[in-house]
Protein backbone atom coordinates (compact mmCIF):
# COMPACT_ATOMS: atom_id res chain seq x y z
CA UNK A 1 0.00 0.00 0.00
CA UNK A 2 1.72 3.68 -1.00
CA UNK A 3 1.76 6.66 1.00
CA UNK A 4 -1.63 8.26 0.86
CA UNK A 5 -1.72 11.51 -1.49
CA UNK A 6 -1.42 14.87 0.47
CA UNK A 7 -1.35 18.63 -0.08
CA UNK A 8 2.41 19.02 -0.97
CA UNK A 9 4.60 20.30 1.57
CA UNK A 10 8.59 20.39 1.06
CA UNK A 11 10.04 17.16 3.16
CA UNK A 12 12.12 19.46 5.17
CA UNK A 13 8.78 21.19 6.11
CA UNK A 14 8.07 18.29 7.56
CA UNK A 15 10.55 16.15 8.77
CA UNK A 16 12.00 18.25 11.62
CA UNK A 17 8.13 18.37 12.97
CA UNK A 18 7.88 15.13 13.19
CA UNK A 19 11.26 14.35 14.67
CA UNK A 20 10.53 16.90 17.20
CA UNK A 21 7.14 15.90 17.46
CA UNK A 22 8.32 12.55 18.06
CA UNK A 23 10.49 13.23 20.36
CA UNK A 24 8.17 15.56 22.40
CA UNK A 25 6.06 12.94 22.94
CA UNK A 26 8.88 10.47 23.87
CA UNK A 27 10.04 12.95 26.65
CA UNK A 28 6.40 13.62 27.85
CA UNK A 29 6.08 9.54 28.12
CA UNK A 30 9.40 9.50 30.00
CA UNK A 31 8.45 12.33 32.44
CA UNK A 32 12.07 13.68 31.72
CA UNK A 33 12.89 17.12 31.41
CA UNK A 34 15.21 18.99 28.87
CA UNK A 35 18.44 17.76 30.31
CA UNK A 36 17.88 14.30 28.83
CA UNK A 37 17.45 15.82 25.09
CA UNK A 38 20.86 15.22 24.49
CA UNK A 39 20.68 11.37 24.74
CA UNK A 40 20.35 9.92 21.09
CA UNK A 41 17.10 8.25 19.89
CA UNK A 42 18.72 4.79 20.52
CA UNK A 43 18.86 5.11 24.22
CA UNK A 44 15.79 7.17 24.56
CA UNK A 45 14.07 3.84 22.98
CA UNK A 46 16.06 1.95 25.99
CA UNK A 47 14.95 3.80 28.48
CA UNK A 48 11.29 3.46 27.46
CA UNK A 49 11.41 0.21 26.92
CA UNK A 50 12.26 -0.39 30.22
CA UNK A 51 10.29 2.33 31.49
CA UNK A 52 7.20 0.94 33.45
CA UNK A 53 4.80 1.74 30.69
CA UNK A 54 1.65 1.98 32.67
CA UNK A 55 -0.96 2.01 29.70
CA UNK A 56 1.23 -0.30 26.92
CA UNK A 57 0.50 2.90 25.14
CA UNK A 58 4.02 3.77 25.58
CA UNK A 59 5.20 1.23 23.07
CA UNK A 60 2.84 1.78 20.35
CA UNK A 61 4.94 2.28 16.98
CA UNK A 62 4.47 4.14 13.75
CA UNK A 63 2.91 1.86 10.89
CA UNK A 64 5.01 3.45 8.17
CA UNK A 65 1.78 2.78 6.13
CA UNK A 66 -0.19 4.92 7.76
CA UNK A 67 1.70 8.39 8.03
CA UNK A 68 0.55 11.02 5.78
CA UNK A 69 2.59 14.17 5.02
CA UNK A 70 1.31 16.94 6.96
CA UNK A 71 1.47 18.46 9.82
CA UNK A 72 -0.49 16.91 12.36
CA UNK A 73 -3.08 19.80 14.58
CA UNK A 74 -1.64 20.44 17.74
CA UNK A 75 -2.52 18.28 20.69
CA UNK A 76 -4.46 21.36 22.26
CA UNK A 77 -6.39 21.40 19.48
CA UNK A 78 -7.24 18.11 19.01
CA UNK A 79 -7.75 18.22 23.10
CA UNK A 80 -10.15 21.53 23.30
CA UNK A 81 -11.97 21.53 19.80
CA UNK A 82 -14.37 18.54 19.94
CA UNK A 83 -17.48 17.28 19.37
CA UNK A 84 -19.17 15.10 22.49
CA UNK A 85 -22.73 16.11 22.22
CA UNK A 86 -23.04 14.20 25.23
CA UNK A 87 -21.44 17.26 26.80
CA UNK A 88 -22.96 20.00 25.18
CA UNK A 89 -23.28 21.07 21.90
CA UNK A 90 -20.45 23.89 22.06
CA UNK A 91 -16.70 22.72 21.14
CA UNK A 92 -15.47 23.75 24.08
CA UNK A 93 -18.08 21.87 26.14
CA UNK A 94 -16.71 18.25 25.72
CA UNK A 95 -12.99 19.17 27.32
CA UNK A 96 -14.86 21.24 29.85
CA UNK A 97 -17.03 18.47 31.22
CA UNK A 98 -16.13 15.40 30.12
CA UNK A 99 -13.59 14.71 33.13
CA UNK A 100 -16.77 14.16 34.96
CA UNK A 101 -17.23 10.89 32.98
CA UNK A 102 -16.03 7.47 34.44
CA UNK A 103 -14.16 5.52 32.13
CA UNK A 104 -12.90 2.93 34.86
CA UNK A 105 -13.98 0.29 35.19
CA UNK A 106 -15.59 -0.19 31.53
CA UNK A 107 -16.39 -3.23 29.64
CA UNK A 108 -17.46 -3.43 25.79
CA UNK A 109 -20.03 -6.30 24.79
CA UNK A 110 -19.32 -7.48 21.35
CA UNK A 111 -22.93 -9.48 20.38
CA UNK A 112 -25.17 -10.17 17.82
CA UNK A 113 -24.21 -12.21 14.47
CA UNK A 114 -21.40 -13.53 16.12
CA UNK A 115 -19.94 -17.30 16.52
CA UNK A 116 -18.35 -16.14 20.17
CA UNK A 117 -20.27 -12.99 21.92
CA UNK A 118 -17.83 -11.68 24.80
CA UNK A 119 -17.46 -9.45 26.94
CA UNK A 120 -14.14 -7.39 27.23
CA UNK A 121 -12.30 -5.79 30.00
CA UNK A 122 -11.05 -2.86 28.69
CA UNK A 123 -7.63 -3.53 29.74
CA UNK A 124 -7.80 -6.99 27.64
CA UNK A 125 -8.88 -4.84 24.38
CA UNK A 126 -5.54 -2.28 25.10
CA UNK A 127 -3.71 -5.94 25.59
CA UNK A 128 -5.05 -7.48 22.22
CA UNK A 129 -3.13 -6.60 19.50
CA UNK A 130 0.36 -4.19 19.87
CA UNK A 131 -0.45 -0.55 19.72
CA UNK A 132 0.40 1.31 16.42
CA UNK A 133 0.45 4.84 15.60
CA UNK A 134 -1.21 6.46 12.84
CA UNK A 135 -1.62 9.63 11.53
CA UNK A 136 -5.06 10.22 10.23
CA UNK A 137 -7.30 12.83 8.67
CA UNK A 138 -10.37 13.84 10.34
CA UNK A 139 -12.77 15.58 8.26
CA UNK A 140 -15.90 16.80 10.19
CA UNK A 141 -19.05 17.02 8.43
CA UNK A 142 -19.76 20.89 9.26
CA UNK A 143 -16.37 21.45 6.88
CA UNK A 144 -13.58 21.71 9.64
CA UNK A 145 -10.68 18.79 9.49
CA UNK A 146 -7.85 18.46 11.33
CA UNK A 147 -4.75 15.94 11.06
CA UNK A 148 -4.49 13.35 14.93
CA UNK A 149 -1.77 10.90 15.15
CA UNK A 150 -3.78 8.04 17.22
CA UNK A 151 -2.70 5.06 19.03
CA UNK A 152 -4.95 1.48 19.05
CA UNK A 153 -5.04 -0.97 15.97
CA UNK A 154 -7.54 -2.21 13.22
CA UNK A 155 -11.36 -2.93 14.15
CA UNK A 156 -10.62 -6.23 12.20
CA UNK A 157 -8.40 -7.72 15.05
CA UNK A 158 -11.32 -7.45 17.46
CA UNK A 159 -14.16 -9.22 15.10
CA UNK A 160 -11.68 -11.94 13.82
CA UNK A 161 -11.56 -12.80 17.80
CA UNK A 162 -15.72 -12.53 18.15
CA UNK A 163 -16.15 -14.77 14.46
CA UNK A 164 -18.44 -12.87 12.37
CA UNK A 165 -21.08 -15.39 11.52
CA UNK A 166 -22.30 -14.89 7.53
CA UNK A 167 -25.50 -13.11 8.45
CA UNK A 168 -23.30 -10.46 9.68
CA UNK A 169 -23.89 -7.82 6.88
CA UNK A 170 -23.43 -4.48 9.06
CA UNK A 171 -22.15 -3.11 13.01
CA UNK A 172 -23.64 -0.76 15.39
CA UNK A 173 -21.75 1.22 17.72
CA UNK A 174 -23.39 2.00 21.00
CA UNK A 175 -21.53 4.69 22.69
CA UNK A 176 -22.37 5.58 26.55
CA UNK A 177 -24.56 7.27 28.37
CA UNK A 178 -23.73 8.07 32.18
CA UNK A 179 -26.68 10.20 33.94
CA UNK A 180 -25.73 12.87 36.15
CA UNK A 181 -21.76 12.61 34.34
CA UNK A 182 -23.13 14.35 31.10
CA UNK A 183 -24.71 17.62 30.87
CA UNK A 184 -25.27 17.16 26.76
CA UNK A 185 -27.92 14.20 27.90
CA UNK A 186 -30.62 17.04 29.02
CA UNK A 187 -31.24 18.22 25.63
CA UNK A 188 -32.94 15.40 23.37
CA UNK A 189 -31.27 16.52 19.67
CA UNK A 190 -30.12 13.42 19.85
CA UNK A 191 -32.38 10.14 21.20
CA UNK A 192 -29.43 8.94 23.24
CA UNK A 193 -27.23 7.08 23.27
CA UNK A 194 -25.18 8.22 19.88
CA UNK A 195 -25.31 5.21 17.41
CA UNK A 196 -23.10 4.49 15.08
CA UNK A 197 -22.37 1.52 12.19
CA UNK A 198 -20.62 0.50 9.38
CA UNK A 199 -21.33 -2.18 6.62
CA UNK A 200 -19.13 -5.09 7.31
CA UNK A 201 -16.92 -4.60 4.62
CA UNK A 202 -15.64 -1.05 5.58
CA UNK A 203 -15.50 -2.46 9.55
CA UNK A 204 -13.11 -5.03 8.13
CA UNK A 205 -11.12 -2.25 5.89
CA UNK A 206 -7.35 -2.60 7.78
CA UNK A 207 -8.31 1.73 8.10
CA UNK A 208 -10.73 1.13 10.65
CA UNK A 209 -9.22 1.72 13.61
CA UNK A 210 -10.45 1.31 17.60
CA UNK A 211 -8.48 4.37 19.23
CA UNK A 212 -7.11 3.85 22.76
CA UNK A 213 -4.99 7.13 22.55
CA UNK A 214 -3.57 10.45 21.01
CA UNK A 215 0.04 11.86 21.10
CA UNK A 216 1.30 8.75 22.82
CA UNK A 217 -0.88 9.28 25.56
CA UNK A 218 -3.99 7.16 26.86
CA UNK A 219 -6.95 8.96 25.05
CA UNK A 220 -8.57 12.07 26.73
CA UNK A 221 -11.71 11.76 27.84
CA UNK A 222 -13.48 14.61 25.45
CA UNK A 223 -12.34 12.84 22.26
CA UNK A 224 -14.15 9.44 23.14
CA UNK A 225 -12.02 7.41 26.02
CA UNK A 226 -11.53 5.04 26.44
CA UNK A 227 -12.30 3.38 22.95
CA UNK A 228 -13.91 4.65 20.10
CA UNK A 229 -13.27 4.00 16.30
CA UNK A 230 -11.79 6.32 13.77
CA UNK A 231 -12.95 5.47 10.35
CA UNK A 232 -10.76 8.19 8.61
CA UNK A 233 -12.69 8.38 4.83
CA UNK A 234 -15.98 9.50 6.79
CA UNK A 235 -17.49 12.10 7.55
CA UNK A 236 -16.01 12.66 12.02
CA UNK A 237 -19.51 11.57 13.04
CA UNK A 238 -19.39 8.20 11.93
CA UNK A 239 -16.39 7.19 14.42
CA UNK A 240 -18.25 6.92 17.61
CA UNK A 241 -17.08 7.86 21.06
CA UNK A 242 -16.42 6.24 24.32
CA UNK A 243 -18.36 2.75 22.49
CA UNK A 244 -19.43 0.21 25.38
CA UNK A 245 -21.40 -2.11 22.79
CA UNK A 246 -20.88 -3.53 19.73
CA UNK A 247 -23.49 -5.28 17.87
CA UNK A 248 -23.05 -7.22 14.82
CA UNK A 249 -26.59 -7.33 12.51
CA UNK A 250 -27.96 -8.68 9.76
CA UNK A 251 -30.44 -5.43 9.07
CA UNK A 252 -28.52 -1.98 8.62
CA UNK A 253 -28.79 -0.57 12.13
CA UNK A 254 -30.40 2.98 12.74
CA UNK A 255 -28.00 5.91 13.53
CA UNK A 256 -27.99 8.97 15.49
CA UNK A 257 -27.89 11.83 12.67
CA UNK A 258 -29.56 10.29 9.75
CA UNK A 259 -32.61 9.94 12.17
CA UNK A 260 -32.45 13.19 13.25
CA UNK A 261 -32.28 14.76 9.42
CA UNK A 262 -32.30 12.49 6.76
CA UNK A 263 -32.08 14.66 4.37
CA UNK A 264 -28.95 16.11 5.67
CA UNK A 265 -27.21 13.01 6.70
CA UNK A 266 -27.26 9.42 5.60
CA UNK A 267 -25.82 5.73 6.57
CA UNK A 268 -23.00 6.01 4.21
CA UNK A 269 -21.51 9.49 4.86
CA UNK A 270 -18.11 9.51 2.85
CA UNK A 271 -16.08 12.24 3.05
CA UNK A 272 -17.50 13.69 -0.83
CA UNK A 273 -16.04 17.17 -2.05
CA UNK A 274 -19.52 16.59 -5.27
CA UNK A 275 -21.86 16.11 -2.92
CA UNK A 276 -22.98 19.14 -1.18
CA UNK A 277 -24.55 19.25 2.04
CA UNK A 278 -27.96 20.63 1.64
CA UNK A 279 -27.18 23.76 3.42
CA UNK A 280 -23.32 23.95 2.77
CA UNK A 281 -20.38 23.15 0.43
CA UNK A 282 -18.07 20.17 0.91
CA UNK A 283 -15.49 21.15 -1.61
CA UNK A 284 -13.07 22.60 0.72
CA UNK A 285 -12.68 22.45 4.73
CA UNK A 286 -10.72 24.47 7.34
CA UNK A 287 -7.50 23.52 8.94
CA UNK A 288 -8.25 23.53 12.42
CA UNK A 289 -5.16 25.80 14.11
CA UNK A 290 -3.63 27.09 10.90
CA UNK A 291 -5.08 30.51 11.31
CA UNK A 292 -8.75 32.27 10.71
CA UNK A 293 -6.81 33.58 7.14
CA UNK A 294 -5.09 30.42 6.39
CA UNK A 295 -6.45 29.08 2.96
CA UNK A 296 -9.18 26.65 3.26
CA UNK A 297 -8.20 23.19 2.04
CA UNK A 298 -9.54 21.23 -0.85
CA UNK A 299 -11.64 18.22 0.57
CA UNK A 300 -10.59 15.32 -1.20
CA UNK A 301 -12.62 11.89 -2.56
CA UNK A 302 -13.05 9.60 0.12
CA UNK A 303 -10.74 12.77 2.40
CA UNK A 304 -7.96 11.02 0.74
CA UNK A 305 -8.13 7.53 1.18
CA UNK A 306 -10.09 6.91 -2.42
CA UNK A 307 -6.79 4.05 -2.83
CA UNK A 308 -7.95 2.03 -0.25
CA UNK A 309 -11.35 2.68 -0.21
CA UNK A 310 -13.47 3.26 -3.22
CA UNK A 311 -13.70 -0.65 -4.85
CA UNK A 312 -15.88 -0.93 -2.25
CA UNK A 313 -18.67 1.97 -3.51
CA UNK A 314 -18.19 0.57 -7.39
CA UNK A 315 -21.42 0.72 -8.70
CA UNK A 316 -23.11 2.49 -6.39
CA UNK A 317 -24.71 5.88 -6.76
CA UNK A 318 -22.98 7.74 -4.23
CA UNK A 319 -25.28 10.90 -4.38
CA UNK A 320 -27.95 8.62 -3.27
CA UNK A 321 -26.19 7.19 -0.87
CA UNK A 322 -24.46 10.29 0.39
N1 LIG B 1 -19.43 10.22 19.50
C1 LIG B 1 -20.32 10.45 20.48
N2 LIG B 1 -20.56 9.49 21.40
N3 LIG B 1 -20.99 11.65 20.60
C2 LIG B 1 -20.79 12.64 19.68
O1 LIG B 1 -21.43 13.71 19.80
N4 LIG B 1 -19.61 13.38 17.66
C3 LIG B 1 -19.06 12.91 16.38
C4 LIG B 1 -17.91 11.91 16.58
N5 LIG B 1 -18.25 10.95 17.61
C5 LIG B 1 -19.86 12.43 18.63
C6 LIG B 1 -19.18 11.19 18.58
C7 LIG B 1 -18.62 14.00 15.52
S1 LIG B 1 -19.85 14.97 14.84
C8 LIG B 1 -17.30 14.21 15.21
S2 LIG B 1 -16.84 15.38 14.06
C9 LIG B 1 -16.23 13.49 15.91
O2 LIG B 1 -16.74 12.61 16.91
C10 LIG B 1 -15.31 14.49 16.54
O3 LIG B 1 -14.18 13.86 17.10
P1 LIG B 1 -13.11 14.77 17.88
O4 LIG B 1 -13.85 15.63 18.85
O5 LIG B 1 -12.18 13.79 18.53
O6 LIG B 1 -12.43 15.59 16.83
Amino acid sequence: MSHFKAPPIAPSEITPERVWLARRRWMQQLGVGAVALGTGGLSLRAMAQSAPAASGLFAAKPNPVYQIMEKPTSEKDITSYNNFYEFGTGKSDPSNYAGAMKTSPWKVIVEGEVAKPRTFDIDDLRKLAPMEERVYRLRCVEAWSMVIPWEGYSLSTLLKQVEPTSRAKYIEFVTAVQPGNMPGLADRIIDWPYVEGLRIDEAMNPLTMLVFGLYGKTLPNQDGAPMRVAVPWKYGFKSGKSIVKIRLTEKQPVTSWPKIAPTEYAFYANVNPKVPHPRWSQATERRIGSGFFAPRVDTLMYNGYAEQVAALYQGMDLRKNF
